[in-house]
């Protein structure tokens, strides 16, 4: 039987549990010592030793619920603020900015090692009626519009990893949705908002970000060119966001090749807002399925070099905006109305390569399920090496590392098969000959076991070739 369907099983066994099934006062304890067995392996952990993130969205109301914050600590390594950056409440009315909500999700994230994901700066919706009814001219639009990208940005510089810079922008044609941004300055606001966004903070990741774009079809064409055109203008864009709220049973059969036509243009590809949600009341066959469901979408970022993490849209199915929005649908995600994990949770889990293998059977035996296993990790550290950007002269790579073992200070070794290093950053990186040399800087030289340590660095070649051996401090670490 496979781990997946191991738990899949222990989870429904649970659920017989607590309906009444008769059980010895043996099969009780046993169960229940299952039941309580600690995952040797949590989302955020399964993830990272992939090299990707896991997310989710924080709603701000339930960070007072202890049993909300103990799961969004403990499972997942990215922040997103479910509404509390959007403009409307961030910037109710001209000039009166409002950090609060977005400053209690930093505050939260920093006391759990995690990354904020910002959503999103300039969007259609949630947006307040001043700016959306103001009757402004293309002048003063732009005007607004920077004003709200600048403060906010630079508000969270250095907090904020990843900004959805531009939200929802496109009609199911592919062509420009009409939102007051686009009627007023034309398509022009999108590079804008770009190179604004990234005056008022130049580490932060900026995204485009959208929903019904995971498979290959004409909306995810139309992002495909404005993007391609973007990067051609210099636009500082650095990936695309795909929100995937989907629906039980149609997962994009294109989504692997959907995703990988935009990592060629050299960005990051996320997955942003993910949920599978089913018409009410779920059956087990159905959460079955979405379990599967929930493993391909983590499967398929896995596949995909340049796919940098996953978030869920939620915690549990209680939190879920599908409800208010598609009446008669919903259980749309990884834990119940009782903040139990369903058999998606362990499938998500199982699929980024965690689990409780050697828990309560003796381990995988690895034959039947045809899952993938990790890979070998020579010497306690997985490897991941990514050219994230590529062209004619020059190429940038970021190098992440998970360690088994608690670090206090780091050397990371490779050889760079094609051109040198021009620049590095959260490391000193330098080159002899072929062989680069990362030791921590300063402020990163501590990581915990199970940690993972990031680096990046540019090249004056835009030669490609095979991932090389990657070294942690004198080991060979496996490498993705
Ligand atoms: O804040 C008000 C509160 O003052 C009021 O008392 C209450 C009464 O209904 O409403 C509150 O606002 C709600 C808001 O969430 C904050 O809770 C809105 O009614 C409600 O419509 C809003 O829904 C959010 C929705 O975006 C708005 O479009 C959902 O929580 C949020 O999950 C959803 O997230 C979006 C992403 O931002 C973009 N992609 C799609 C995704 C799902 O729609």
């Amino acid at each position: 039987m496979s781990s997946l369907m191991r738990r899949t099983a222990a989870a429904f066994a649970a659920g017989a549990l607590l309906t009444g099934a008769v059980l010895t006062g043996t099969a009780h304890a046993e169960q229940a010592e299952r039941d309580a067995a600690p995952l040797q392996s949590t989302l955020r952990d399964a993830a990272a030793a992939q090299g990707r993130f896991a997310g989710t969205a924080i709603n701000d109301g339930l960070l007072s619920n202890p049993t909300y914050t103990s799961i969004a600590s403990r499972e997942f390594s990215s922040v997103t603020a479910e509404n509390v950056m959007k403009w409307e409440t961030i910037q109710p009315s001209r000039g009166n900015f409002n950090f609060s909500g977005g400053d209690r999700l930093v505050d939260f994230a920093q006391q759990n090692n995690q990354q904020v994901y910002g959503h999103t700066l300039v969007w259609h919706s949630q947006l307040p009626s001043w700016v959306s009814n103001g009757g402004f001219n293309a002048e003063q639009l732009n005007a607004v519009m920077t004003e709200h990208i600048t403060e906010v940005v630079s508000h969270y510089a250095g907090d904020v990893a990843y900004w959805d810079v531009v939200n929802e922008a496109f009609n199911e044609d592919g062509t420009l949705r009409q939102s007051v941004f686009q009627q007023t300055l034309g398509q022009q606001y999108i590079a804008d908002a770009f190179r604004v966004a990234d005056a008022a903070d130049p580490d932060a990741k900026l995204c485009i970000n959208d929903y019904n774009i995971e498979a290959i079809n004409a909306k995810s064409d139309g992002l495909y060119q404005l993007v391609s055109s973007l990067l051609q203008q210099g636009v500082p864009i650095d990936c695309v966001g795909f929100q995937s709220h989907l629906i039980l049973d149609q997962i994009p059969g294109s989504f692997q090749s959907n995703l990988q036509r935009f990592v060629d243009l050299g960005l990051e590809v996320i997955i942003t807002e993910l949920d599978i949600r089913i018409p009410m009341p779920a059956d087990q066959a159905e959460l079955q399925r979405q379990a599967e469901q929930f493993a391909e979408v983590t499967e398929v970022c896995l596949a995909v070099d340049g796919c940098v993490g996953v978030t869920v849209w939620g915690i549990s199915d209680r939190d879920s905006w599908v409800p208010d929005v598609f009446p008669g649908e919903g259980a749309a995600c990884l834990y119940d109305d009782n903040y139990q994990a369903k058999p998606a949770y362990y499938a998500m889990l199982e699929a980024f390569g965690g689990g409780d293998d050697g828990g309560d059977d003796g381990g995988d035996d690895g034959g039947d399920d045809g899952g993938e296993e990790p890979g070998p990790e020579p010497e306690g550290c997985a490897a991941t090496y990514s050219v994230v950007n590529r062209w004619n002269q020059g190429s940038v790579v970021e190098v992440s590392v998970t360690t088994e073992q608690a670090l206090s200070g780091w050397t990371v070794e490779f050889s760079l098969p094609a051109g040198s290093v021009t620049s590095g950053w959260n490391a000193q990186v330098s080159q002899s000959g072929t062989q680069v040399t990362a030791t921590n800087a300063p402020y990163n030289g501590s990581v915990p076991a199970g940690g993972t340590l990031s680096f990046g660095f540019q090249t004056d070649s835009g030669a490609t070739y095979d991932t090389p051996q990657i070294t942690l401090n004198g080991a060979p670490c496996a490498t993705a």
